[in-house]
């Protein structure tokens, strides 16, 4: 992309009046439009143009006259060099110097000297505005830092070159993935984030609630202003007993209307205390509870349990069965306690789902998809990919030509575990016992990936007892039409199945894998009315830019990571 807007932009300027024009919605011209042209800017020289960034590196020459600074702006992975003399800046040069300063000048491109590594350079002849930084107390020196003590500074780890380049890594693979399934006819269904459905049946929610918060109100309210005793309640109910005795005695006299209007207004107030006080009388301090000792949901936000989705496959599928091709792509969440460099706890899915498709028809969508993603990348994120090959994997660039460029491997899950009993067999040392029926475990994933096919696997036809509820049974009763697409440096990236589209078939798996049927009634209802054969996938999009950009862990990947202990913002 960032070639295409440099030849667009090199047509925009031919005829105006030496200034480079600045972009849309924002004051200055961002420097990919000046560095990333094919002439690296050099066409630009003579002209002006207001510029603006973060000083990546700053230093003052010739005795203070002049700074050199690199400022650098997320447009692009380069810096472009500015040049500010020391009568520009208010006070003296060390206030644009310290990295992480905010510098915008309007300048001249000017030709570097001969021999310079940059195309252009701007001499500022205007300092427009100067976000300090002491340096003393800025926690991201120059000095090369490590992702893992990046993570501590989640709000300003987008100021280095590795996060912004993942960052630029990570919207093109978005722009590519609604590019693809629009390019293919799918259309985009926004699924809920927060759900009664359990997807894959794990267990592994987060629950969304407010009896707690609520509990917390409450007894902090009833210590201010504790609730009246059994006594207070009994002397409102005399209260009551006498006003209406009152009443009835001044009607008993024939008083007049004013008297008795009068006395059953008391009575009225009487009554409406007492209530009052009952009422309060009945709170309890802590989380509501049924007679059986359970919590009681009727009494939350939604009045009943409510959990953040691990999927949108669920609800996706209603929306397949209506309008065919269709995608969802949003964040998903696990409560799972895992530590690994592959797991988050709050992660982001894209789930096509396809009706009229089977298996062969989604491992066809996911392996097109996967290369599509790989090209892209190659097409419009070069910069950054040898960014990535310079310094985190060699071999990453080449990966992505090659999986764009190579039919993926497909075997059968019990094909899969006998390469696994021969590798053993010549030995190959696994942590994890090999045999059929067993979860292939990460390493596995691996080996076959990694060793033995070196190129993305699709492996197919799971056993069932390993696999969710929703996966199609297989004629042999002992397997369903489940893949998952593993790939070299992550193993599994991609989930999927042909979905169960038979109604009693479906609820005997629902029933075996000892799940409630009530909540997955709606579910079921897809398959009472008008049911179609349909399938589906979920692409891990952390685990897609772990394989792209070979970074070695999920949580360098995720603008805000968050894992067991760490929610950072
Ligand atoms: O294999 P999974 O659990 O499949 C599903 O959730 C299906 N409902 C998808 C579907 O058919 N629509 O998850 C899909 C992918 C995995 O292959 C993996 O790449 C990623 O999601 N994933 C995670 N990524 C980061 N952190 C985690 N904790 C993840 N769990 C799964
Ligand atoms: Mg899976």
């Amino acid at each position: 992309m960032a070639e295409a807007t440099a030849e667009q932009l090199a047509d925009t300027t031919i005829n105006d009046a030496g200034i480079v024009p600045k972009a849309e919605f924002s004051d200055r011209v961002p420097i990919n439009s000046i560095i990333s042209r094919a002439d690296g800017g050099s066409g630009l020289a003579g002209r002006k143009a207001r510029v603006g960034g973060w000083v990546k590196t700053g230093r003052k020459a010739d005795k203070d006259a002049f700074a050199f600074l690199e400022l650098n702006d997320g447009s692009c992975p380069g810096n472009l060099q500015v040049i500010v003399e020391a009568g520009l800046v208010a006070g003296d040069l060390s206030q644009v110097v310290p990295t992480g300063t905010c510098v915008v000048v309007d300048g001249e491109l000017k030709l570097p000297p001969e021999g310079a590594k940059q195309k252009v350079e701007v001499r500022a002849e205007k300092v427009v505005h100067v976000g300090p930084v002491d340096p003393a107390k800025y926690p991201l020196p120059k000095m090369r830092l490590t992702l893992e003590f990046l993570r501590d500074f989640v709000h300003l780890r987008s100021r280095t070159n590795t996060i912004s380049s993942v960052a630029r890594i990570r919207n093109a693979l978005a722009y590519a993935t609604h590019t693809f399934f629009q390019k293919h006819g799918f259309l985009y269904v926004h699924t809920p984030i927060i759900t009664t459905s359990d997807c894959e049946g794990a267990g592994e929610m987060f629950q969304v609630t407010t009896l707690l918060s609520e509990a917390e109100r409450l007894e902090k309210e009833l210590v201010e202003n504790p609730p009246p005793t059994e006594a207070d309640v009994e002397a409102a109910r005399a209260v009551v007993k006498e006003k209406g005795e009152i009443v009835s005695q001044l009607k008993s006299a024939k008083a007049s209307k004013q008297e008795i209007g009068a006395a059953v207004d008391e009575l009225k107030k009487s009554k409406d205390t007492l209530s009052k006080l009952e009422e309060r009388s009945k709170l309890k301090p802590g989380i509501p509870k049924k007679d059986d000792g359970k919590v009681d949901y009727a009494k939350d936000f939604f009045a009943r349990q409510a959990f953040l989705t691990v999927s949108g496959q669920l609800q996706v599928e209603s929306y397949a069965c209506a309008l065919s091709s269709v995608y969802t792509f949003g964040p998903t969440f696990r409560a799972e306690n895992s530590h690994t460099s592959r797991h988050l706890a709050e992660f982001w899915m894209v789930e096509p789902e396809i009706a009229f498709a089977e298996l062969k028809d989604d491992m066809n969508c996911a392996e097109a998809y996967v290369k599509f993603l790989c090209q892209w990348l190659l097409d419009n994120c070069l910069e950054d990919m040898k960014f990535m090959a310079d310094k985190f994997d060699k071999g990453c660039i080449d990966r992505l030509k090659m999986v764009a460029s190579t039919p993926f491997v497909r075997v059968s899950y019990t094909e899969a575990v006998e390469i696994l009993e021969e590798a053993v067999k010549n030995g190959k040392k696994f942590d994890n016992e090999v045999k059929w029926g067993i979860d292939l475990a990460s390493e596995h994933e691996r080996y076959i990936t990694e060793v033995k096919f070196q190129k993305p696997v699709i492996v197919y036809n799971y056993p069932k007892e390993i696999k969710a509820f929703y996966m199609r049974l297989n004629d042999d009763s002992k397997t369903v039409a489940a893949m998952d697409v593993l790939v070299p440096k992550v193993g599994e990236l991609i989930g999927g199945s042909q979905r169960e589209e038979r109604y009693d078939v479906i609820v005997q798996r629902i029933e075996e894998m000892g799940l409630p049927l009530e909540p997955y009634d709606w579910y079921l209802d897809l398959r009472r009315y008008g049911t179609v054969k349909h399938s589906g996938f979920g692409l891990g999009f952390e685990r897609m830019i772990l394989f792209a950009t070979g970074l070695e862990n999920i949580r360098d990947v995720i603008p805000f990571p968050r894992y067991p202990g760490r929610a950072d913002l």
